[in-house]
C-alpha cells in the first residue's frame, strides 16, 4: 500500500466496517511507520479489491486490519493477504501473530482458524456496538521449554 492508494482504501474501509471504520489519517500514520508496519493491497484489473496491515514489534506481530470487497469474497484474496502478513511476521522474526475479530464474524474466524490461529481470550463488549472481540493467536515458534524443572522423560509423561 502506498500513499496514493489511501483514498481508495479508505472508501472500502467505510463500506466494509460501517460501525468502526478507521479515519483516513490512520492509514497515513500507519504507512509512516514502515519500520514496524507492513500494509499491502490486492489489485484486480487495476482496482483495489482488498487490503491488509501488520504491526510487528518483536516478539509480537499484530494483524491490524484485513478486508476484501464483498463482490470478490471466496476467491482466495483474503487468504493471499493473510499469507503475506504471516510471511512478513516470519521475516521480522515474530514469535506470535495476534489479531482481534468480532465474535459475530464467523467467516473471518474460519479463515484465521484455517491458518492455525486459536482463540486465547475474549474482550467483552470491545466494539462500539457492544459486540465482543475474540483475541486469536498463531504461534510461529514453539514456546521456550521451562528450564526451571527438567523436562519429564517420555516414560514419566506417559504415566497416568
Ligand atoms: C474475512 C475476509 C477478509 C475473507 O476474505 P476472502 O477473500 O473471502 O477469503 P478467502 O476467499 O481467502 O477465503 C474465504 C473462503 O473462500 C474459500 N475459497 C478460497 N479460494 C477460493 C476459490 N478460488 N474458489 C472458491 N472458494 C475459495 C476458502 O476456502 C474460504 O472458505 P472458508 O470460509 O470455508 O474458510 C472477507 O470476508 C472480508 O473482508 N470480510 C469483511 C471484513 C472483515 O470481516 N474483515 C476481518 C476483520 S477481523
Amino acid at each position: 500500500m502506498t500513499a496514493a492508494d489511501i483514498p481508495a482504501v479508505h472508501e472500502l474501509e467505510r463500506r466494509l466496517f460501517p460501525v468502526d471504520a478507521w479515519p483516513l489519517q490512520m492509514f497515513v500514520t500507519e504507512l509512516a511507520h514502515s519500520e514496524t508496519r507492513r500494509y499491502v493491497v490486492a489489485e484486480l484489473t487495476g482496482q483495489i479489491v482488498g487490503y491488509a496491515g501488520l504491526m510487528c514489534i518483536r516478539p509480537i506481530a499484530d494483524v491490524q486490519t484485513i478486508a476484501v470487497v464483498p463482490e470478490q469474497e471466496g476467491k482466495g484474496i483474503g487468504s493471499a493477504l493473510l499469507t503475506e502478513l504471516i510471511r512478513e511476521s516470519l521475516l521480522r522474526r515474530a514469535e506470535d501473530v495476534l489479531l482481534e475479530v468480532r465474535a459475530d464474524n464467523p467467516r473471518a474466524q474460519q479463515l484465521y482458524r484455517r491458518y492455525g490461529f486459536e482463540q486465547i481470550h475474549v474482550r467483552r463488549r470491545y466494539y462500539r456496538d457492544g459486540v465482543d472481540a475474540l483475541i486469536m493467536r498463531l504461534r510461529l515458534s514453539a514456546p521456550e521449554p521451562d528450564t526451571a524443572e527438567p523436562a519429564p522423560t517420555p516414560r514419566e509423561a506417559d504415566r497416568p
